[in-house]
């Protein structure tokens, strides 16, 4: 399959954060999630009236792509206006539903950074720990 290109991933990311629903921060942010067949998922910020209760763009965006039955990823952009990182909470989510991925951060002045997944959570907490049936 034809790798896409982190730019490509990018403008899925900017189109989505156009859609960001973020009255309470004013900072919308965008991500497109790239499967392992090539299709791209996009996630924008959804904020709540209930500020605990927004959700953020990397998450909508892996729910996304999981309840459309993907469950292999290769990449995943995040567009903000000055280069959003994942928070803990999307660091953890994307390690248990995404693996060890590229992930590109990307600003509205095109500065572009490049990480991984594994090295966003170091130590990670994951399914591994977690005692199976066979085990017990
Ligand atoms: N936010 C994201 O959607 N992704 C990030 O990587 C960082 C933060 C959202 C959460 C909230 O709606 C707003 O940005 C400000 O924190």
């Amino acid at each position: 399959m034809e790798t896409i290109k982190p730019e490509i991933l990018k403008e899925h990311a900017r189109k989505a954060s156009t859609f960001s629903h973020s009255p309470f921060s004013n900072y919308p942010v965008g991500a497109a999630l790239l499967t392992e067949e090539g299709s791209i998922f996009r996630g924008c910020n959804i904020e709540s009236s209930s500020y605990g209760l927004s959700v953020c763009a990397e998450r909508n965006a892996i729910a996304a792509a999981v309840v459309n039955g993907h469950k292999k990823f290769k990449a995943l952009a995040i567009y903000s206006n000055n280069g959003a990182t994942p928070c803990g909470a999307c660091r953890q989510v994307i390690w248990d539903i995404c693996g060890d991925i590229p992930i590109y951060i990307f600003t509205k002045d095109g500065e572009f950074e490049q990480y991984r997944s594994k090295d966003l959570l170091p130590f990670p907490f994951d399914d591994s720990k977690l005692i199976k049936e066979s085990d017990q």
